[in-house]
């Protein structure tokens, strides 16, 4: 294989998460089994975008819609998202990540609430790679949040106009770069709600792969493509 051009790997990656349940299911294991071999693919994926010095990951752990699931499969989240925060802290800390979410932290239980504001406080000092999760997110509403945020603004007088600029800066993360590439798992072609403003120039890369597969050779070949991609953002092509 190739070598990847590393001065051309994208500075945010954005990855939605899919097929758990079907890895669990084709493997006659239960969906929440599915979770938990994703969490290895989380630890593997996080670990490779520090060790290529990409500076941005965001991944899509929970959807607002996902809070319809049954009732054991979102406990089953929720733990794993708390025992993943306490067993990952020391390294996050040790390999300088910057943790953070998108979504409504609100949704959650008081007690690990308290805990993500902790691990989003001790590592903010981080720089090395900002790694943002989403929780309880969905795309509509972060763009109903931020409008609402810039009406109350503007009745303030804090701002006087509005552009894309402007905008941005309103939305959960608004101060980190749009996302170069959007990878999504085990083969459904659409957005899911997922950071619907931000995406509008992102390269989208599409793998059968299921999430509990997608480990640092999937996740390089997808990097190697994103390399060979020719981005215009609607310009013409040169030369
Ligand atoms: C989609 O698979 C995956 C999810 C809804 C959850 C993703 C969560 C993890 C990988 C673990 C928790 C993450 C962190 C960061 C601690 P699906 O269940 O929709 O799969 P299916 O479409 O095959 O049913």
């Amino acid at each position: 294989m190739d070598k990847i051009k590393l001065n051309k790997l994208p500075t945010h990656v954005a990855i939605i998460m899919d097929g758990n349940g079907r890895w669990a299911k084709l493997k006659k294991l239960k969906r929440v089994e599915g979770h938990s071999v994703g969490i290895e693919s989380v630890r593997e994926i996080i670990t490779t975008t520090r060790e290529l010095a990409i500076p941005y990951l965001t991944l899509y752990a929970f959807s607002k819609e996902n809070w319809a699931r049954p009732k054991d499969e979102v406990t089953t989240l929720l733990t794993l998202l708390s025992v993943y925060l306490e067993e990952e802290l020391p390294l996050m800390m040790d390999q300088g990540i910057c943790f953070n979410i998108v979504g409504e932290l609100e949704d959650f239980p008081k007690k690990l609430q308290r805990q993500i504001a902790g691990v989003i406080q001790k590592t903010a000092d981080n720089s090395n790679l900002h790694l943002n999760i989403a929780l309880s997110y969905s795309g509509r509403r972060e763009i109903i949040h931020a409008v609402k945020a810039i009406v109350e603004d503007v009745k303030k007088g804090v701002i006087k106009k509005i552009d894309e600029k402007i905008f941005k800066k309103y939305l959960y993360a608004g101060n980190i770069p749009d996302p170069d590439f959007l990878i999504r798992t085990s083969g459904e072609m659409r957005l899911s709600n997922f950071l619907l403003w931000q995406v509008a120039y992102t390269e989208i890369y599409v793998t059968e792969t299921l999430w509990p597969d997608f480990r640092k050779k999937a996740y390089l070949e997808a990097l190697r493509e994103f390399t060979r991609r020719e981005r215009r953002f609607g310009k013409v092509q040169e030369g």
